[in-house]
């Protein structure tokens, strides 16, 4: 199968309908899509980035299936697998192919893969290569979401070929973006999962993509943005220092206790016009959360005392939340203990990327007296005031 998106440019990857699951560890509910392009010259063609190697003998069926019959250039412009793990495959095909990388790129592929250093050659930032009528121009943009990665400008066509950045875990029969809203999330999702950690250098790489005349995003995942405003917009909200008004809840409760101070806490949120986003741990797809943590300001974990230490789940949550280092501002945890415990303490120390402002925590011997419900209500006020002041 190939798909044309203008002439002689073809999408030739592949959409992985039922993959679950990224690195073991990053749900997937819509599946994903590996995809590559082909870009054919006067003179020469180039094929920029491949697919996950479990499907490469359909890849290179999707290029027979077009007529390739000669590659000039394999342009990597990530090391990652789903990405790269295709091209000694397409060099036992096409062995005249130069592999193209970024300086950084050329030691990774050849860990990751089995390639000869002599069939990859480095790009610096701004080289070109010309296809004969068309120019392949290829810029550093680093930590998407590697220290390596690089984009792929076709100047005379103004389309960028991104890889990771900007794209979407989103399998689909459409090419071009259709359904704006199921994009956006899945594109925030990615965003969320795999770029935030690394939102200040993404701040710097869309500000040199500034000086480029973009008219379509053509990714590595998902479908392609002809309308690149869109993503271009979206992506300057996310890695700005805005947050939004809104208070993010991940907790779990053992027998009940953390729980009916947790509903508490959201009942009193609620009443007072504050959008909120409670989400069980016990069953949550983490996608879900970290989506919510992209631009939310305040986030009150909630956890039961197990062992003298916070739930694992909420362990969990509070690593992943120290990882992808959100913006939050405004951080506490609600929770309760039976008989002794640090758990609070040790919930905190698995967030030292959080830049926040800690309110008290509210911890309750058992399922909560009434004094520890007024701690709820003193809580509430503070996140009020603070969101008012935003
Ligand atoms: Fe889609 Fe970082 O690989």
């Amino acid at each position: 199968m190939f798909r044309k998106v203008k002439d002689d440019i073809y999408s030739v990857g592949i959409i992985d309908w039922h993959r679950k699951l990224f690195d073991e560890l990053i749900p997937l509910p819509d599946g994903t899509s590996y995809n590559s392009y082909f870009v054919k010259g006067e003179e020469k063609n180039a094929i920029i980035d491949t697919v996950e190697p479990d499907f490469v003998q359909d890849f290179l069926d999707n290029l027979d299936d077009l007529g390739v019959e000669k590659i000039d250039y394999i342009i990597s412009n990530h090391a990652e697998q789903d990405h790269s793990g295709s091209i000694p495959h397409l060099l036992e095909k096409f062995p005249e192919a130069e592999v193209l990388s970024s300086k950084k790129a050329k030691p990774m592929l050849l860990d990751l893969l089995d390639l000869d250093s002599d069939q990859i050659r480095v790009v610096e930032d701004g080289e070109t290569v010309d296809l004969g009528g068309r120019t392949l121009e290829f810029i550093d943009t680093p930590w998407v979401h590697w220290p390596e990665t690089m984009s792929t400008y076709l100047q005379e066509e103004n389309i960028l070929f991104p890889c990771d950045f900007f794209g979407s875990h989103l399998a689909t029969s459409d090419l071009f973006v259709e359904d704006h809203s199921e994009v956006y999330k899945a594109a925030k999702r990615y965003y969320a999962e795999i770029m935030m950690p690394f939102r200040m250098i993404i701040k710097k790489n869309l500000a040199k993509l500034e000086d480029y005349e973009i008219d379509m995003i053509a990714p590595s995942h998902g479908p392609i943005y002809d309308n690149p405003e869109m993503i271009l917009e979206a992506y300057q909200e996310w890695v700005s220092d805005e947050v939004k008004p809104e208070v993010v809840v991940p907790y779990v409760s053992m027998h009940g206790s953390t729980d009916d101070l947790i509903k508490y806490f959201i009942s009193r949120l609620i009443d007072e016009g504050i959008k909120v986003k409670p989400f069980n741990l016990a069953d949550v797809d983490l996608g879900d959360l970290a989506i919510s943590l992209v631009d939310a300001s305040t986030v009150i974990f909630g956890s039961p005392t197990v062992l003298t230490g916070p739930h694992p789940s909420a362990v969990y949550a509070a690593y992943l939340a120290n990882v992808l280092k959100p913006k939050t501002r405004y951080a506490s945890i609600i929770g309760s203990y039976g008989w002794a415990g640090r758990m609070t303490d040790k919930l905190l120390e698995l967030m030292p990327n959080l830049k926040v402002e800690l309110y008290d925590p509210v911890v309750a011997k058992g399922h909560g007296a009434e004094e520890d419900y007024q701690e709820i209500d003193r809580l509430v006020e503070e996140v009020k005031a603070d969101l008012e002041n935003l």
